[in-house]
């Protein structure tokens, strides 16, 4: 597969046999510390690749190249930049097929989602661009205040923060990474990116797509390496100007505390409850829970992470999810199983640990509990309670709780109780009390009848408390990614606008 984009793409300069270098200032170069780091497919151990383990030396250089190319990128207007984004969105396309087999490999995402990733991101280019596009920026008079008057004018636009960090979380390699470099590159910024490690490999290839659609050498550079070895020197860096992440909440608080006064783009982990009322199309939430649930086993931030359901509908809602959970496929991401691998063995060895403690406490199987490698079957826990650990902690894995509940009231109480506020969900057909539980519920996103979730990308996404800083979302990264610059007119005697106004 890889040598198919190599055909499609006329290079082959990304790597050498299966080790991948790293992109700085144009150029595929190894890691002088002649160390790497090993991928190996989550599903059958295979190696897909490696890549480069950087040095401290060489996140300094990709800083600092990407400094050096801010003025050269800033002389492009606009719709240079937007047509670089549109091209590279046209070259996605075209490899979307290969791009997304390497992605199946290295995280084991189903190989349909993979592809879908690659094209969701090159949605989410041409967007970008024409987003980009549409910033204007604003006049003001001043008169508005007393003392002040027509003649002091604010005039402000919208430029560039510098270099942008962007990290991005295994679980959307290529999305998570492009939805930060597309807002970035077309507010004027440069950009570093370092990868996850595990599901580095799919977004290299930015620096191929990128370059072949014209993108200047050193406007985007990309380094590897562990996170927890040149991390914390990337986000203290004083030339990086901004930190667009997304990952644990313990990654991402970690990276608050170091940042020091840098502007943060935090998007993190949740426990998105869905709450079940009586008056819910209960097949139809039954399917939209086990699809939140359970697509690409879990490993969602927004995936549906509790349920709370009412007295009145709760058996019938568990009964009717159970039928469906057992009918999801299990196995080879490649085959498009839903249900495949876990990104390691300690992630799954995690997953158990929270189902064995709410066991032990008394909740009841309804169905899954069984491991095989790396390979968690879907498991419903009934009657979980406020002491299991499994209501509270993200597992990022196929598990779902149903959490029991006697009123709306005690729904809203337990969904707000949780240290994360990404979404909820609330199903129900009574419109109006969905309305107002929405209002009470403390996340970023509240979906009515339907599953949490990012997309489509232009909408506002964000987290509250331990969720996220910041909100991303096309136009909102671009505004996140630069800054207002204001320019403020004091007009003279001569040329003040009350006396011109005389004459009209
Ligand atoms: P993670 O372990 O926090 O890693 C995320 C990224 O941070 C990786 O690239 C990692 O590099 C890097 N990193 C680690 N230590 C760092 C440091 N000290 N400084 C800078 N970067 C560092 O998260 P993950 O396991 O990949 O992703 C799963 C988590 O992400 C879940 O909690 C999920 O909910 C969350 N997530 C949230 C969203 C959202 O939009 N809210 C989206 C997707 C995922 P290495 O890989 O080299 O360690
Ligand atoms: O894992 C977190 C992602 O931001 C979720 O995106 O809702 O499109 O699956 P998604």
């Amino acid at each position: 597969m890889i040598e198919e984009i190599e055909k499609i793409s006329n290079s082959s300069i990304m790597r050498d046999n299966l080790d991948f270098k790293y992109y700085v200032s144009g150029t595929w170069e190894k890691s002088s510390s002649g160390k790497t780091i090993t991928i190996k497919n989550p599903y059958n151990d295979e190696i897909v690749g490696t890549v480069q383990a950087c040095s401290i030396e060489e996140a300094n250089r990709v800083i600092t190249v990407a400094k050096e190319n801010l003025e050269c990128w800033n002389e492009l207007t606009q719709r240079e930049r937007a047509d670089i984004l549109r091209k590279a969105a046209t070259l996605m396309k075209e490899w979307a097929n290969p791009l997304g087999y390497i992605m199946m490999k290295e995280i084991g995402k189903p190989l349909k989602s993979a592809i879908s990733e690659i094209n969701r991101t090159a949605e989410l280019f041409e967007a970008t661009a024409e987003a980009g596009l549409q910033q204007e920026g604003e006049t003001i008079y001043g008169d508005t205040f007393k003392g002040f008057s027509k003649d002091k004018i604010s005039m402000t636009y919208r430029v560039p923060l510098g270099v942008i960090l962007c990290i991005g979380p295994f679980n959307y390699p290529f999305n998570l990474t492009g939805s930060k470099i597309a807002p970035a590159l077309m507010a004027g910024n440069t950009v570093v990116v370092k990868p996850p490690s595990q599901g580095a490999i799919s977004p290299l290839f930015f620096g191929l797509i990128l370059e072949k659609a014209g993108l200047p050498p050193g406007v985007l550079n990309i380094i590897t390496g562990k996170g927890s070895e040149i991390g914390d020197y990337l986000v203290q860096h004083p030339l990086v100007n901004m930190v667009s992440f997304t990952g644990s909440s313990e990654t991402g608080k970690h990276i608050a505390s170091v940042a020091g006064m840098k502007p943060l783009l935090l998007e993190l982990g949740g426990k998105d409850a869905a709450i079940v009322l009586d008056a819910a199309n209960l097949e139809l939430t039954a399917d939209i829970i086990v699809s939140g649930a359970f697509s690409y086993s879990g490993q969602r931030c927004t995936a549906v992470k509790r349920v709370l359901p009412m007295p009145g509908i709760a058996d019938q809602l568990i009964e009717l999810v159970k039928t469906k959970t057992l009918n999801l496929s299990i196995g080879n991401p490649e085959e498009n199983a839903t249900i495949g691998p876990l990104i390691s063995s300690k992630q799954c060895d995690y997953v158990q640990g929270l189902v064995d403690d709410a066991l032990e406490k008394g909740s009841t199987l309804v169905c899954g509990n069984k491991r095989q490698n790396n390979l968690m079957w879907p498991t419903l826990l009934d009657n979980v309670t406020t002491e299991m650990r499994i209501a509270w902690e993200e597992p990022f894995g196929p598990v779902l709780p149903f959490i029991r509940v006697k009123s709306a009231e005690e729904a809203i109480e337990i969904s707000n109780k949780s240290e994360y506020g990404l979404q909820g969900m609330i199903f129900t057909e009574n419109i109006d009390l969905a309305f107002n539980i929405a209002q009470e519920l403390e996340v970023g996103t509240v979906q009515i009848n339907g599953k949490s979730e990012r997309g489509p990308d232009h909408f506002p996404f964000l987290g509250t408390k331990s969720s996220g800083l910041g909100t991303q979302g096309i136009k909102y990264s671009i505004e996140a990614m630069s800054r207002p610059k204001v320019i403020v007119l004091n007009l003279s005697e001569k040329g003040k606008l009350t006396k011109l106004c005389k004459y009209d």
